[in-house]
């Protein structure tokens, strides 16, 4: 495959360098990614030389800062196929998820209806649905999923009811790299007149994810999974479901006049942005997603996978590993227990050998439930990544597997 690993990597500085001792193998990508050079300098040229507030000054800094915050709202648009009014710039995920329940859920649910998500579900995309569920009297739904960790789409069609108002599924799970079918699902959703909301944060920064064509009604995901700034994300509404909510929040900018006899809101997307927003953060999500246009997001797609099926084939060499989640459609994640090993110690062990993993239940519990297990032990690639770095957690994972058992 022609794909340029060498520059990609070279344009990665954080990955050139040793911990403990040993060159750092980062397969903690799906927890945050590592920032290319054209992040970190969009970043140092904005303090070193437009830093302004936006919005609001007359001045040069403050219409450079404008039109370039702006101009990142755009790049941001245009790559999820999305009109600029209907991306408001968030915290990341966890906030479009809050920012639907309270600005949507307030106002259109009520006692009785029904909220749908699934078993695989981060607790982001679980707990403001369960307050929205205790606020207004409403019933929480959940998909079961397999052993293999796919969601069960009967189960799925026979939780669909009238009573569905709102579906809020991941694309990609952040635990076991499955893909859901959600363009059926949402599909499915909509016969019942459900609004969904996809959560893309681990979609993002893998595959193209265009709302259009999957005719999702919100999608949420985080600037730092795909290579931005942490503290920045999207969410996207169809403009009529952004037009009849609520604000989220109030304060400045997200007005048009206020006076003590009432106050009239500002036009999409500035509605959804009470207060100064992150301007850098914006601006870097902006040149992220250009890299990643660059770089070409099919060829990542394609580059990832095969990353994905080395590392599985060789993990499963390892006597003993099981790997937790086997979905057919899955993204460059690979969730494994070693034996009765805690997953813990071989985090630990392998940080030694400068490996990043992540460990734990992965801000999944009810997903941990399912298999019977406190967490597991997750590898996560990014298109930085190597077969040769795979072959070295391999055997440095054969290592550590020899000293704890
Ligand atoms: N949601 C992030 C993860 O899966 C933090 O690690």
């Amino acid at each position: 495959m022609n794909f340029a690993i060498n520059h990609i990597r070279s344009q990665f500085p954080i990955l050139h360098q040793q911990v403990n001792g040993k060159p750092l193998i980062y397969f903690d990508n799906a927890a945050t990614s590592q920032k290319p050079l054209a992040v970190i300098n969009a970043i140092k040229e904005y303090y070193e030389q437009y830093n302004s507030n936006i919005h609001r000054g007359a001045h040069h800094l403050a219409q450079l800062a404008t039109e370039k915050y702006e101009e990142a709202r755009k790049i941001v648009a245009s790559h999820i196929n999305a009109d600029e009014r209907e991306i408001n710039f968030v915290r990341g995920t966890t906030e479009a998820v809050n920012l639907v329940a309270t600005a949507y859920g307030r106002k259109f649910i009520k006692t009785g209806d029904e909220i749908i998500v699934s078993e695989m579900e981060h607790h982001s995309n679980i707990v403001p649905w369960q307050m929205l569920c205790e606020e207004k009297d409403a019933v929480l739904r959940v998909i079961p999923i397999t052993d293999s960790g796919e969601l069960i789409y009967e189960e799925y069609l026979k939780l669909l009811t009238e009573k569905t108002k709102i579906v809020s599924v991941a694309h990609t799970s952040n635990a076991l790299g499955t893909i859901h079918p959600i363009k059926e699902m949402i599909a499915a959703a909509h016969k019942v007149g459900a609004v969904v909301f996809i959560d893309g944060a681990q979609a993002l920064p893998h595959t193209k994810v265009d709302v259009k064509d999957l005719d999702c009604d919100f999608l949420g995901f985080s600037g730092h999974k795909v290579f931005a700034g942490t503290g920045i994300g999207v969410l996207y509404g169809k403009e009529k479901l952004l037009e009849a909510m609520n604000p989220y929040m109030g304060g400045g900018e997200m007005i048009k006049t206020v006076s003590f006899k009432g106050t009239t809101y500002n036009d999409l997307p500035y509605k959804f942005e009470a207060g100064t927003p992150h301007i850098e953060g914006g601006i870097s999500l902006g040149a992220a997603i250009n890299y990643i246009n660059e770089v070409g997001l099919d060829s990542i797609t394609a580059y990832e996978h095969k990353l994905l099926e080395y590392g599985t084939q060789q993990l499963s060499t390892i006597e003993g590993l099981q790997i937790i989640g086997t979905a057919k459609n899955k993204s460059s994640v690979i969730s494994f227990l070693v034996n009765n090993i805690h997953p813990y110690d071989i985090g630990v062990l392998l940080n030694e050998q400068g490996i990043a993993i992540r460990t734990g239940h992965h801000c999944c519990q009810p997903l941990m439930d399912r298999f019977g297990i406190e967490g597991t032990c997750r590898a996560s690639f990014a298109f930085y990544n190597t077969k040769e770095e795979i072959d070295g957690f391999v055997t440095a994972l054969r290592r550590v597997v020899a000293v704890l058992s």
